[in-house]
């Protein structure tokens, strides 16, 4: 099976309105990749300017985070609706840094992919072990826990990314040979839940310290369809050098 490499850059809190636009300027002019699929995650401010900014390209804009709710008395939160507004198709689902800063559930978070879903967007669910957690040999059983709570509602579509939370920022990327483990285990473990055709055809992300110098090699892993940026996807010259090793 095929899988189109998706790549997506989670801006996290960084960059202004000037930022983005030049951003989107830039990808205007050097953005066309047929061969890959990449949306970018603004924070909620500039979600509409990016997503204006970014109409008529190749690229998707969506939120860093979406609410269970579609309305109600939630100060500081963004509904499946208000993205959609905003000119979303994409909704990131439980990043490590929502689960951390946020005390976000494994539970909270397979509600929160139901609510994109329900709104017509697609979830883009995180997951991923802490280096603690790896170094006591439990990283297949809490990737695991957090994929079947993520869909135990069944959202479809979805993408997966693999976050480790130990490279996230850290600059310590994963070897080739961990993340294809982790992704092998997560398409089995996906086949248990959803079936082995429909888990073949689902795209599984790497994410964690991902560059233009280890991205190649990365992608060249049997089970990794793509990436999810952090660092790396601030600077359109580095997004798009890692997006061209993708096609
Ligand atoms: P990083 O972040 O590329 O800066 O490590 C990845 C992420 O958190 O999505």
């Amino acid at each position: 099976m095929t899988r189109r490499p998706l790549i997506g850059g989670n801006w996290k809190m960084h960059l202004l309105r000037a930022d983005a636009e030049a951003f989107c300027r830039h990808v205007q002019e050097h953005g066309a990749h047929p061969a890959a699929e990449c949306v970018l995650f603004p924070s909620a401010p500039l979600l509409a300017t990016v997503a204006r900014g970014l109409a008529g390209s190749d690229f998707a804009c969506g939120g860093q985070d979406i609410h269970p709710d579609d309305k109600g008395a939630h100060t500081g939160d963004v509904s499946g609706p208000q993205l959609v507004d905003a000119g979303c198709s994409w909704a990131l689902c439980g990043h490590s840094e929502r689960r951390q800063d946020h005390r976000e559930s494994d539970q909270l978070i397979g509600e929160k992919a139901l609510a994109a879903e329900r709104n017509g967007l697609k979830p883009m669910i995180c997951i991923g072990e802490t280096a603690d957690e790896r170094k006591s040999g439990a990283t297949f059983e809490v990737l695991d826990r957090q994929l079947n709570a993520a869909l135990a509602g069944r959202p479809e579509p979805f993408a997966l990314a693999y976050e480790p939370i130990w490279a996230i920022g850290t600059g310590e990327t994963a070897t080739p040979e961990i993340a294809q483990k982790a992704h092998a285990r997560i398409r089995d473990t996906l086949a248990d839940l959803i079936g082995s055709e429909a888990a073949s055809s689902k795209r599984i992300l790497y994410g964690g310290s991902v560059n233009p110098d280890n991205a190649a090699e990365l992608i060249a892993q049997p089970d990794l369809d793509g990436f999810l940026v952090g660092g790396a996807s601030l600077d359109p010259e580095r997004f798009l050098a890692i997006v061209r090793c993708c096609g």
